[in-house]
């Protein structure tokens, strides 16, 4: 450990002794309920994207004990005090319907214009600090056909304010009226703002009626931490700091006990982003900000600086005419520069690092070879060119080495960086970027460091993670781990065999991390416990929602223990065996067929079990062929994304490696019901001949792939697998495979079965 990290832990050590006074002191008579203070991907929470933030007009506060909520029914033709979260939202008391018998009234919410708009009603006069609220809406969908609505509730105010999803679903309008329903324990009222409303994440402009809003106290109690729990930060003293993402909720009450007992930074979630500080140009808003940075400081906790530059959260003047076209470059580096050197400066050395760009990089990039092509085109990128990135990271050099005093690392921070290609994409780009400085700065770095976020999921493969961690250790930049999650399970339930499977990533994780601690400053998780969550829907984090160790806690403290002790039952991958025969192909199964087996498809990959399926592989000196005998029960390619069609895929690896990545002689085939192909990679579709025959709503499928990789023989195993994708109404509503459960065949073969090849007569 470095002597400022030393230093840094005997001042925490001080101010967590000076803090757990006050707090005993704070803590003495507060017992009264009322009083206490004790205290929210793929769905997520949106917050109000580059929009005012100004709060809505609602009733006035006292801090008396709550008063009663009466559920609105709208029967007394108010909208009961809902308004529109944006303003410009058309809410309309009508008779159209009801969704009981009784009344005749419902709201309609039309005139929508992005994800985040839709009623809101403001709530706080009800709440008692410290308890938890069960939150009920009935909702029917108006237009379009079929959307996803949320139920959310915002806790705060402007930048500070936290964001939570409390009840998702994707409806329909046949459906009628439907009931969202999910619960928030509100352990801070954030200066007395707190709402409830109803939006969608991913439609800006479904309209809908909402009727019967309720919100009840449940009878689950106040609570309060486990402070016998081995603090997180000293389990990894020697290693790295530990860190969490905040917003004003985190910052009072048992909350600020658990995010002090177990960590010594932290991340703001959303206030120093650049639509919270400086949603027009020149208007510079830090009161936010600084509020929680300071009291992060007072605490004895650090700080780090996210984010700079970024494509969201980002007002779109920096980079757009009003008219939404791209600045000219010049314009557009101009109010880059004027950002990042007016930011870094405000908050001076209070941070320990930057994110100085967030995210360039695309997803699984074809050609990671060239980072160049790789990059997003995002609004920076079209409006200043594919240098924007170094443009960055020089003007935040420049204002650091402004202050020799200062000790900032510069990070790049991105996503999905376990994927191969990317994590490749990003090395290539700052190997380049930081060895073309070193020329005129000899000895000295422009990008000092590499953020993995890790929103991870429990079918991540840690292998890759590790591959990657590496890969940007040997470029010689310290890396963090910056926003860590692991989505387990959905609808806010985890099975306990879930919770477990979690650990057991969280526990790998962290024992990779620990054998990689020289080169990692700090491993940040991205919220604390699963009811605050940007992802609280798939229970990410370690402590639940009443702010409890999940077993992810123990996996954390003691990595080798929870993996010895959770070994899960390993899945052996399926056999099958192709015969060697040659058919032709042409949708329709010849006698050749009969002789191979059947490989049967019975893993469900999502929660609705649609169109079945057999597949049949047979081979020849040359090549593979497959067969697929489809059962539907409607034929749909109308979304634009190939893998959201009725279609059926091949996984092949043909040297059968089982690398936790794709290498060149791995590939994914998809053939839609209509004949229709795509590939991943591109270069694959080389050779491949396929035919289809749809009759009613099922089809037939056959596919000649080439097997160039390899000398097809008696005996050769390849790792194979096969998939139909089940559409309805432009989704995918069912994944069905042979062997792999994870989903995640794509991009990683170690989850394919087996295929041996026999039948050939010896020559
Ligand atoms: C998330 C916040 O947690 C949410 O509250 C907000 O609605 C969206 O952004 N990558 C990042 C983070 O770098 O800034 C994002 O944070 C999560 C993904």
């Amino acid at each position: 450990m470095s002597g400022k990290y030393k230093r840094m832990i005997m001042i925490l050590f001080i101010a967590v002794v000076l803090v757990s006074l006050c707090w005993l002191a704070f803590n003495k008579g507060a017992d009264t309920p009322a009083d206490t203070a004790i205290y929210n991907g793929d769905i997520l929470n949106t917050t109000k994207d580059g929009s005012n933030n100004e709060p809505n007009p609602g009733p006035e506060t006292s801090g008396a004990p709550s008063s009663q909520f009466k559920t609105i029914t709208f029967e007394d033709d108010t909208a009961g005090g809902f308004s529109g979260r944006a303003g410009t939202e058309t809410l309309t008391i009508t008779g159209d319907g009801n969704h009981t018998e009784a009344g005749s009234k419902a709201l309609k919410v039309e005139g929508r214009l992005d994800t985040w708009h839709g009623p809101s009603l403001r709530v706080e006069t009800y709440v008692d600090k410290g308890y938890e609220y069960k939150v009920t809406a009935w909702v029917k969908l108006i237009s379009p056909e079929s959307s996803q609505l949320q139920l959310s509730t915002q806790v705060g105010d402007g930048n500070s304010a936290n964001y939570v999803t409390l009840a998702s679903k994707t409806i329909s309008t046949s459906d009628g009226w439907v009931q969202f329903e999910g619960s928030y324990r509100y352990n801070n009222v954030s200066s007395e703002y707190l709402t409830i409303y109803i939006e969608s994440s991913s439609n800006a402009t479904a309209s809908y009626y909402i009727d019967d809003i309720s919100f009840e106290r449940t009878d689950s109690g106040s609570i309060s931490i486990q402070k016998a729990l081995t603090p997180i930060k000293d389990a990894y003293e020697s290693n790295f700091l530990i860190g969490n993402a905040i917003s004003a909720e985190d910052l009072e009450g048992v909350r600020l006990e658990l995010l002090k007992l177990h960590h010594n930074v932290a991340t703001t979630g959303n206030a120093m982003k650049p639509d919270a500080l400086q949603p027009t140009k020149g208007n510079f808003t830090f009161t936010a900000a600084d509020a929680l940075v300071d009291k992060i400081l007072d605490e004895g906790m650090m700080m780090h600086g996210h984010v700079l530059v970024w494509h969201q959260q980002s007002p779109s003047w920096m980079n757009k005419t009003a008219a939404g076209a791209p600045l000219s470059r010049d314009e557009a580096l101009a109010n880059m520069r004027d950002h990042i050197k007016t930011v870094i400066e405000h908050f001076e050395d209070k941070v320990i690092s930057w994110d100085v760009v967030n995210e360039a990089m695309n997803d699984n990039p074809t050609n990671p070879t060239d980072w160049k092509a790789s990059l997003r085109q995002s609004p920076w990128y079209e409006a200043i060119g594919d240098d924007y990135l170094e443009q960055a990271y020089l003007a935040a050099r420049e204002v650091v080495d402004g202050h020799p005093d200062w000790n900032i690392k510069l990070y790049y921070n991105d996503y999905n960086e376990d994927n191969q290609n990317k994590a490749q994409a990003i090395y290539n780009m700052v190997k380049d970027i930081n060895d073309r400085y070193a020329v005129k700065h000899p000895g000295k770095l422009l990008i000092d460091g590499i953020g993995m976020q890790g929103h991870y999921n429990i079918n991540t493969n840690p292998d890759n993670v590790k591959l990657s961690l590496e890969k940007f250790i040997s470029l010689g930049v310290e890396v963090s781990i910056t926003e860590l999650d692991i989505q387990a399970g959905n609808n806010f339930v985890l099975s306990e065999k879930q919770a477990n499977a979690q650990g057991y990533l969280y526990a790998q994780l962290f024992k990779i991390f620990k054998e990689h601690a020289a080169n990692i400053t700090r491993v940040t998780f991205w919220g604390m416990d699963d009811n605050t969550s940007w992802r609280a829907s798939s229970n990410p984090l370690l402590f639940d929602k009443d702010l409890q160790a999940k077993p992810a806690y123990d996996a954390v403290i003691n990595p080798e223990a929870f993996i010895a002790d959770h070994e899960p039952e390993s899945t052996e991958a399926k056999q099958v065996t192709a015969a060697f025969a040659h058919p032709t192909i042409d949708g329709i199964v010849d006698d050749v067929w009969s002789g191979t087996p059947e490989i049967p498809m019975n893993q469900y990959q999502m929660a609705w079990k649609g169109a079945t399926g057999v597949a049949k592989a047979l081979w020849d000196n040359e090549n593979l062929y497959v067969l697929f005998q489809v059962s539907d029960a409607q034929l749909d390619k109308t979304s634009t994304n190939a893998w959201e069609q009725d279609s059926v895929e091949i996984f092949l690896d043909q040297n059968n490696a089982k690398t936790s990545f794709y290498q060149d002689d791995d590939g994914q085939y998809r053939i839609n019901f209509d004949n229709e192909t795509s590939f991943n990679p591109t270069s694959i579709a080389n050779g491949v001949i396929s035919a289809t025959k749809v009759s009613g709503t099922n089809y037939t499928v056959e596919v000649m792939i080439p097997l160039k990789y390899i000398t097809p023989m008696n005996n050769t195993k390849l790792g194979f697998d096969v998939q139909i994708n089940d559409a309805k109404a432009g989704t995918r509503q069912s994944v069905v495979a042979w062997n792999d459960l994870t989903g995640t065949g794509y991009l990683d073969t170690s989850v394919f079965g087996v295929l041996t090849l026999i039948g050939k007569a010896t020559d």
